[in-house]
């Protein structure tokens, strides 16, 4: 009998881990319904033509996908929603992310800046936007998170942070990685019983578009702990699979080395009132962002 094909829904899987696993997914005998976001769609076509897999047993569809603009996330739901029908998502990958600081102007008018809006605000929108389709599907939502959500200390500092124009010299990544745990814990609660979210840690991967940039780049690489790409993906893959989820439900955390994290290492994302705080709704997101017609 013919294994059913499962469906991955997909943000930042153009390059990097994303991409990686992407790949890795292609060669398995599992068949695969890709639809992934892209916000150069011609370039991505491409790096995937190029991965010669069986299109006879996998699909792979994309569409633009331009997360600093939230117009395009809402297009970008739509299309999604029109290719499946009635078909279902079985897991939503949230992997895009940029490591700029905050210094810009917020993009399209906004008062956040970009990399607040493309690692947190814009994925966390789409996951509203899909709601009733992850919910019906009993969908995984796998939240590519970062070990650097240790390094926010003080919560009552993000907004600063995260604003356009900041002129922080904190680590802006590092705060956008820890709102958007709030976000995947926040996501826990409003679809318990419905959805699993599960955030993934790759480990430290140099040898992606994130870090090559840095200006750490060759001591990042030269790290006793840094990982391969395909070590990376593969920490993220186990978020898709492992179903031994612990008893407490906020321990949504599954580390590099396939832990489930201690609670203790993110406790400061447990704030339920921060939570709320960094997880507007659809409506207030599309006040807020000039998006209502
Ligand atoms: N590398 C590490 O050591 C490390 C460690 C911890 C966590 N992570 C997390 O792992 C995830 C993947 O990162 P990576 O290291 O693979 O980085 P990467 O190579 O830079 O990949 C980032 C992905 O996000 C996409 N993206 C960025 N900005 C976008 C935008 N405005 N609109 C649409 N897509 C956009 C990129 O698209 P393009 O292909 O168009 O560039 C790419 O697909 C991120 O969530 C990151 O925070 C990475």
């Amino acid at each position: 009998m013919a294994t059913i094909a499962k469906t991955i829904v997909a943000t930042g899987a153009t390059s990097g881990l994303g991409f990686e696993l992407v790949r890795q997914l292609l060669a398995q005998t599992q068949p695969y319904n890709f639809i992934l976001g892209a916000r150069d769609t011609k370039t991505a076509q491409a790096n995937f033509d190029g991965l010669e897999y069986d299109n006879s047993k996998h699909s792979l569809t994309i569409f633009p996908l331009e997360l600093s603009n939230l117009k395009t996330v809402k297009t970008f739901s739509q299309q999604v929603l029109d290719k499946l029908g009635q078909d279902k998502i079985d897991y939503l990958l949230l992997s895009a992310a940029i490591s700029n600081n905050s210094e810009q102007p917020g993009p399209h008018g906004s008062k956040w800046s970009e990399p607040y809006i493309v690692n947190h605000l814009s994925q966390h929108y789409l996951v509203h936007l899909l709601r009733e389709k992850l919910e019906a599907s009993r969908s995984r939502i796998v939240v590519v998170s970062s070990g650097a959500v240790c390094y926010v200390k003080d919560p009552t500092l993000l907004e600063d942070d995260l604003k356009g124009g900041s002129k922080t010299d904190r680590n802006v990544y590092s705060a956008t990685k820890f709102v958007q745990l709030l976000g995947a814990h926040w996501w826990r609660r409003q679809l318990q019983g419905k959805c699993h979210v599960v955030a993934a840690s790759p480990g430290l991967v140099p040898n992606t578009n994130l870090l090559r940039s840095s200006e750490h780049y060759s001591m990042l690489v030269n790290h006793p702990d840094a990982k391969t790409v395909p070590e990376g993906a593969q920490s993220i893959y186990r978020a898709f699979i492992r179903d031994d989820f612990p008893e407490d439900p906020d321990q949504i955390y599954l580390s590099s080395l396939g832990e489930w994290w201690s609670k203790d290492l993110y406790g400061l994302t447990l704030d339920k009132d921060l939570q709320d705080k960094w997880s507007p709704s659809k409506e207030e997101i599309e006040k807020e962002e000039g998006l209502t017609a």
